[in-house]
């Protein structure tokens, strides 16, 4: 997922770094105790997404927030897409022939909610 996600935006290298150490390659970040965690951190939201799929306004103020601690670290929220790319990527891998159009479709959809919900913590 992540190998992918650094082959379609570089850029977003400079944004995971922590104690104000940068990383000066994809493979130095991807072995990083601090970025697989974050890894281990968006599955979770995404794992509450899909443990409340019939109440997800109930997320709504936490995944707000979490938008803001984003937009306050850098992120731009087109580069949330690339995540949503990588992730499908990686479901696709991970499922091969499993993971049809319809599958696709609702975690697109999931996915998307997510980002959208997110998104209600930006400040423009
Ligand atoms: C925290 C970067 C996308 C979930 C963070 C932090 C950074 C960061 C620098 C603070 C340090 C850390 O806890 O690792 C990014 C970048 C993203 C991205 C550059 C996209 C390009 C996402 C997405 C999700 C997510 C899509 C979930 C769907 C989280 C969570 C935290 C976090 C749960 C912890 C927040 C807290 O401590 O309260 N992210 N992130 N991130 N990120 Fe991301």
């Amino acid at each position: 997922m992540c190998f992918r996600l650094f082959d379609l935006d570089p850029d977003l290298l400079p944004l995971f770094q922590y104690n104000c150490k940068k990383f000066s390659t994809p493979e130095e970040c991807l072995s990083s105790p601090e970025f697989l965690e974050h890894i281990r951190k968006v599955m979770s939201v995404i794992d509450a997404a899909v443990s409340h799929l019939e109440n997800l306004h109930s997320l709504a103020e936490y995944l707000a927030n979490l938008g803001k601690k984003h937009q306050a670290v850098g992120v731009k929220l087109e580069s949330f897409s690339t995540v949503g790319e990588s992730l499908l990527y990686m479901l696709e891998k991970c499922h091969g022939p499993a993971f049809n159009m319809n599958v696709r479709e609702a975690w697109t959809k999931l996915y998307s909610t997510v980002v959208k919900a997110m998104s209600c913590g930006w400040d423009i």
